[in-house]
């Protein structure tokens, strides 16, 4: 078996975090969850993500592992909380004192550090029932605390006196500093491409501000080629046209099938004799507006005419915004081989509304959710503790999708900028897919993409348990969130085993019919290369037939 490590990839920016820490007592939980709440952020607090991952609480993780098991658990979160964006976060009153691990979360956060006098920290900390490493609430023994800790909370950010003020006044004035430092912010992801890097930018109405956003992107660009997914053709199509006929682009209009119809060859044949007759060419620029379909099909005309013409995503499904959006990868459907001709051809602007998903179905918007959470089990393991607080509306929705956008875009993006033409860390995102793909190639009960791509997460996680990979639990916990939106974690019973092993075998990645499988390991993820399809299957945990 070999084996190849795939670690985690550094992470473009996103908005700043607010990082509420300071002295136990100082209410760093209870002010910080609620001006998470005033800023429709969302909130975590480290010592319930460090007793989560330690299966213990605090108090038991002191007794049973000591100060210095707790602080090695805490060092690691700390940092991972580092690799979010937009959120609040509520460390351990010693957070600070590790410079290290402190540094990761502090680059790109606003930091308030929260204070109090010895004898109100004494009398809250007495009314809450005492912490761990205070014995007893003494003032004295407090005082020494601080001492010993003054200089780290000194150099860790803008101290927020705490004292005479509810935990409700200190959440708006953390609330009203955040908002201060942000300005207008939006999200601008940086994503590098051959031309240099370009924007992924996820805003509320972002459709309707295209025509300044390729004016800055392509100054020279003369005509804009708008080429729209049936399904949104009346809503996103029509904004991206008005904006950009506004500062001077003449603008024509193509509509392609809703979906999967549009990857075709028939369809791209059609794309390409249109641009004949505008008389497309470099100065002109191919405005893709839909799913991940409608992005491939326009995107690989774009790539192959008159040699590449500069493309602009505009993706409506959370998929295409937290995927096919960004990365280059344009491919059409031929002779029943999905994605099988295709080229690189990277956008130069990407506009991504969370608004539009609103009329997604929730089989579709499941699975772009089955991919973000692929994507966060390697690349930002926070993401998941998030997802598991976030409420869930119709279907297993979660109610921020404006967020997961960005933390997607900013996974994606990550890799891409790692391995353009992924030949290596890239194939990261493959994990789920080699028996997602089998279960797909099998035509198993018409699966959806996302939905075999969950089924295909849990085994093959089971999988790297079973070979000592992946950490104990990783499954576990990866079947109840996939439950919780709603994705299935087994497949339907009656699969028939040689058929899905069979195109297993087949798969893109098949070494010599064996297969290639990604699984989650810590600090990321590993290649394992050899792998006998139908052991792959026994990870199913479902009735297969042989
Ligand atoms: N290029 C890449 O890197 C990449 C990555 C992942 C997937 N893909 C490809 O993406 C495709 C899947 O993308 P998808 O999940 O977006 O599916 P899709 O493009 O088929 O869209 C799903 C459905 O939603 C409709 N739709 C689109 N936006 C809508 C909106 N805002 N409201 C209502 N309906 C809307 C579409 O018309 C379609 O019927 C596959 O072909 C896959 O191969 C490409």
């Amino acid at each position: 078996m070999t084996r190849h490590r795939l670690p985690a990839p550094p992470l473009p920016a996103g908005r700043p975090r607010l990082v509420v820490t300071g002295f136990m007592g100082t209410g760093k939980t209870s002010s910080g969850r609620e001006a998470a709440a005033r800023l429709a952020l969302p909130f975590l607090d480290l010592d319930e993500v460090v007793a989560r991952r330690a299966g213990v609480s605090i108090p038991d993780l002191f007794a049973t592992r000591g100060e210095v098991g707790f602080r090695a658990l805490e060092r690691a979160v700390v940092a991972d909380s580092g690799r979010l964006s937009a959120c609040v976060v509520a460390t351990g009153g010693g957070a600070p004192m590790d410079a290290g691990s402190f540094a990761h979360l502090a680059a790109g956060s606003l930091v308030a550090v929260l204070t109090g006098t010895p004898d109100e920290l004494a009398r809250r900390l007495a009314e809450n029932g005492g912490r761990p490493l205070l014995g007893g609430n003494d003032p004295a023994r407090i005082a020494a605390l601080l001492h010993e800790r003054r200089e780290a909370y000194a150099t860790a950010g803008q101290p927020l006196d705490t004292g005479g003020r509810t935990p409700r006044e200190v959440a708006a004035a953390l609330a009203e500093r955040y908002r201060a430092a942000m300005g207008g912010h939006t999200v601008r992801i940086s994503v590098s491409g051959p031309h240099g890097p370009y924007p992924d930018v996820v805003r509320r109405g972002a459709p309707a501000g295209a025509g300044p956003e390729v004016r800055t992107a392509l100054p020279g660009a003369v005509l804009a080629v708008l080429v729209a997914d049936a399904a949104v053709d009346g809503s996103a199509g029509e904004q991206v046209a008005v904006s950009l006929r506004a500062p001077g682009l003449r603008v024509e209009r193509v509509v392609l099938p809703a979906g999967e119809a549009a990857k075709t060859l028939d369809v791209v044949a059609a794309l390409w004799s249109r641009f004949v007759q505008l008389g497309v060419d470099r100065t002109s620029v191919v405005v893709a507006v839909g799913g991940g379909a409608v992005l491939d099909a326009a995107g690989f005309a774009a790539a192959t005419y008159a040699r590449g013409v500069p493309l602009v995503n505009v993706p409506t499904t959370l998929l295409a915004m937290a995927d096919a959006g960004v990365g280059g990868k344009t491919a059409i459907d031929h002779d029943g081989a999905k994605n099988s001709v295709g080229a690189f051809h990277h956008p130069r602007l990407v506009l991504a509304d969370p608004a539009a998903l609103a009329s997604l179905s929730i089989r579709d918007l499941r699975a772009g959710l089955a991919e973000v959470v692929k994507m966060a089990v390697t690349a930002s393991p926070l993401v998941l503790d998030v997802l598991e607080a976030m409420p869930v509306g119709r279907g297993g929705a979660p109610a921020d999708l404006a967020w997961i956008v960005e933390q997607a875009v900013r996974m994606k993006a990550a890799y891409v900028a790692e391995d353009a033409a992924d030949t290596g860390l890239r194939h990261t995102l493959n994990l789920g897919h080699t028996i997602a793909h089998g279960l797909e190639g099998a035509g198993a009960f018409g699966l959806p993409h996302g939905e075999a791509v969950a089924i295909g997460l849990v085994a093959e996680s089971r999988f790297g348990e079973a070979r000592g990979i992946t950490p104990p639990g990783t499954t576990v916990r990866l079947e109840a969130l996939l439950a919780r939106l709603h994705l299935p974690v087994t497949p339907p019973p009656g699969l028939d085993g040689a058929a899905i092993a069979a195109a297993i075998g087949s798969d893109k990645k098949r070494r010599g019919g064996r297969a290639v499988v990604v699984v989650p390991a810590p600090g990321g993820a590993e290649l394992v290369e050899d792998v006998d399809p139908l052991e792959l299957l026994t990870f199913l945990h479902a009735e297969v037939r042989r």
